[in-house]
């Protein structure tokens, strides 16, 4: 739908303080174009995959330990000037982590402990240097609170904090800053990476594996036409919709492929924008016929192949949510490109003015290499969550309604870290219904456990949506029902504070997010405070 800026005013869209103004993000630009760069001239390029500096293999399980430092970096982005980002790392994305999960004994299952020390140091804020803190949230893991990424366990610059993560089934999943009414910005400019856990039962499945399990990570951003800098800007708290779309920190590849199978893990790590994909012989428009399996939702794989075939079956992406799927390149001959297409969600397309977003990267069908890997018809048992409810029994339900006054609500209400909104028992099954108010879509995340979508406005969630998720689109004037349990995957009781809240990050800083609280005797999510790096000691 498409508001006018008079509509605009009257439903207070418009209006409301906290913008990020600053010398940093001149919000003026926000209108302005991108340096308009040719597409498809920069080759794909794959995440290095992070090294442990060292493993402890004694104990019960062996733990993993990563050290990873944010900071300031300028990188060379567009042509001409280098951009400055914030990186894990200092990379725009971060490193990806690739570790074996999973807690049955033929997995071999490895935890992991990461040290994030921030020497992020200073930015200007309304022309005032303030610290950029950070906390890091591994979203899709089932961590105890205080390593959850809690928005107020804030790590100012020159502190550092262990994470500790159990990795307790295969997924792909992603960690990003998560500071309180920061976090939009902090992601945008570069505080994001992906972390893939695998384990026994996915490795027998013999699917693409090695260069050819490729992570795909979305970003939009913006940048000044005279010196490339990044623009961050949120119109006002509606949304952050940038110009350049980048696929691991390049703006739009070309990946050459082979005739056989990959399988891409992509993620929309975008501020805002939400993506629909579907393949294409052309560029700027559909073809018919060409086809990609969807394997994979947030949480881990679905019970079986998911096929969609262009123009009609595309595959709907928004923030934060990842997919898994196989294209398989013999289903054309060498030398084809293949164009990775976008056309445009309404709900962003009201935002572009430019159509270049509607395509994101090109593969191009170059190589012979032999194809050994599987796409099996069955790829893991799915139990649906509610025949598992003992009949007579009733299971809690809590709605919960997405909506705006002056600023982005839950419930009417706005971020209170002293309120808990929920407090399901450990162990319960429960529905959670989310209402969305209308105007906008809310890519809805709940923390901590996995979910099944029942319904959207009582009709089935869509083909490739069947499967374990921890973010849902609540779109305009929609009613999504959900079901999940309150315990990790392998069963185990965890109790405390998590966090539940919109992942269009725009409107997560506006305060759209709550608590809810599993059990009573969990741990604070300030057990753990960040330390000054002067009392680091070596891991
Ligand atoms: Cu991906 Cu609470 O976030
Ligand atoms: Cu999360
Ligand atoms: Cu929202």
């Amino acid at each position: 739908m498409k508001i006018t800026r008079r509509e605009a005013i009257k439903l207070g869209l418009i209006g409301g303080g906290g913008l990020l103004l600053s010398q940093d993000f001149p919000s003026e630009a926000w209108a302005q174009s991108s340096p308009q760069i040719d597409r498809f001239k920069r080759p794909f390029q794959m995440p290095p995959v992070l090294k442990p500096i060292r493993s402890y293999e004694g104990g019960d399980r062996p733990i993993d330990i990563y050290q990873i430092t944010m900071r300031k970096n300028q990188v060379k982005i567009l042509p001409g000037e280098k951009t400055q980002i914030w990186g894990y790392e200092g990379m725009i994305p971060g490193p990806i982590i690739r570790q074996r999960g999973g807690f049955r004994d033929e997995d071999r299952g490895r935890s992991s402990l990461i040290r994030f020390i921030n020497q992020l140091g200073t930015t200007l804020e309304e022309g005032e240097e303030v610290p950029i803190s950070t906390t890091v949230h591994l979203h899709g893991m089932a961590s105890l609170p205080q390593y959850d990424g809690h928005a107020e366990d804030l790590s100012l610059p020159g502190y550092f904090k262990d994470y500790f993560y159990p990795n307790d089934r295969a997924a792909t999943i992603w960690y990003h800053d998560h500071a309180i009414d920061r976090t939009s910005r902090n992601v945008y400019m570069g505080l994001a990476g992906m972390y893939i856990v695998e384990d026994e039962e996915e490795r027998q499945l013999n699917l693409p594996k090695g260069k050819y399990d490729v992570p795909l990570i979305l970003q939009d951003l913006r940048f000044a036409s005279d010196d490339n800098r990044l623009i961050f800007n949120d119109r006002n708290q509606q949304g952050l919709y940038a110009d350049v779309i980048l696929v691991n920190g390049v703006p739009w590849p070309y990946m050459k492929v082979a005739r056989r199978k990959y399988r891409f893990r992509v993620l929309n790590a975008s501020t805002s924008r939400s993506y629909q994909l579907v393949l294409s012989k052309e560029e700027n428009k559909l073809t018919r016929g060409d086809k990609l399996f969807v394997i994979g939702t947030d949480c881990g794989l679905l019970s079986e192949p998911v096929e969609l075939e262009s123009p009609l079956k595309t595959l709907q992406l928004f923030p934060a949510e990842r997919y898994e799927f196989i294209i398989d390149f013999a289903q054309y001959p060498l030398h084809t490109q293949v164009f990775l297409r976008n056309p445009s969600i309404q709900s962003n397309s009201n935002f572009d003015k430019d159509t270049r977003v509607q395509t994101i990267m090109r593969f191009d069908v170059e190589l012979s290499e032999p194809d050994d890997s599987d796409l099996p018809d069955h790829l893991r048992d799915f139990e649906p969550l509610i025949d598992k409810i003992p009949s007579g029994q009733e299971v809690p339900l809590r709605t919960f309604v997405f909506g705006r006054g002056r600023n982005w609500t839950i419930n009417g209400k706005i971020w209170n870290k002293n309120r808990v909104d929920a407090n399901p028992e450990p162990g319960a099954i429960e529905i959670w219904k989310l209402v969305n108010q209308g105007g906008w879509d809310h890519p809805v995340h709940i923390h901590f456990t996995d979910w099944q979508i029942l319904d959207r406005n009582g009709r089935s969630p869509r083909s490739y949506e069947r499967g374990w998720k921890d973010v849902f689109r609540v779109g305009h004037f929609e009613t999504v029902r959900v079901i999940a349990r309150f315990s990790t995957r392998n069963g185990e009781h965890i109790e405390g504070k998590y966090m539940f809240h919109c992942h269009n990050l725009v409107h997560e800083d506006h305060s759209m997010m709550s608590l809810f609280e599993v059990g009573k005797n969990g741990d604070s999510p300030f057990s753990a405070p960040p330390q000054p790096i002067s009392e680091m000691q070596p891991l």
